[in-house]
């Protein structure tokens, strides 16, 4: 009998100690999971920040150092007239460019260059233009050029933009020449 007493007893006590061991490991394992998990989490974190800092824009120009910095002289000496001519083949589809010419999809652009900025009355712009109170000055075309739609948040302009400088510096100097006085360059 007391045979059978102790058997049952370190029986217990040796299922006892499988559930002990059983929570243990649980507690563990759980632990180990969170703190692991929290390590993904920090590293998450620290991965997404160092993106932040210096985020990769897919190769498109950073807009704000375009906004103040851009060395406007420097940029039109890499354009011409003749280059804006063709560029301007772009923007054809909606534009007009020649003196007297009328308004398409596109606000009608002689003498567009320092007007301020949605300035044509006869023309319906978005409350975007009409709203901004800005001259169109070479850094505001510019700015404007690179990304219509970054540029002034809203506006109805359906072009992508100009990417490249040559391209934008040409075609602003051939904006600038197709008005009454083309204003001298910077
Ligand atoms: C798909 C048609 C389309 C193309 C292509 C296009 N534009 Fe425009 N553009 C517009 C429209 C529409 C507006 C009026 C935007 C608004 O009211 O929000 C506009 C507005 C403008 C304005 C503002 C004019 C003002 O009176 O304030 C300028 C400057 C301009 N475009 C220049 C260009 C140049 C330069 C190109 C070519 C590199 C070009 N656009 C290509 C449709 C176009």
């Amino acid at each position: 009998m007391l045979y059978v007493q102790t058997l049952f007893y370190k029986m217990d006590s040796f299922e006892i100690n499988k559930i002990v061991a059983a929570v243990l490991v649980t507690i563990l394992v759980v632990l180990g999971i969170g703190k692991i998990s929290d390590l993904m989490f920090k590293v998450d974190k620290l991965s997404v920040a160092a993106y932040k800092v210096d985020p990769v824009d897919d190769g498109q120009v950073n807009l704000a150092s375009t906004e103040s910095d851009v060395d406007i002289s420097a940029l039109l000496a890499l354009g011409n007239v003749e280059h804006g001519q063709k560029v301007f083949k772009k923007c054809k589809a909606c534009h007009s460019i020649k003196q007297g010419g009328g308004n398409n999809i596109g606000p009608k652009l002689w003498n567009v260059m320092f007007r301020p900025v949605g300035a044509i009355s006869d023309y319906k712009y978005s409350k975007a233009l009409a709203n901004y109170k800005k001259d169109w000055s070479w850094e505001e075309m510019n700015g404007f050029l690179i990304k219509p739609s970054k540029w002034i948040k809203g506006n109805k302009m359906g072009f992508a933009g100009l990417k490249d400088e040559k391209d934008r510096a040409s075609v602003m100097l051939y904006l600038n020449q197709n008005s009454d006085q083309p204003k001298q360059l910077p």
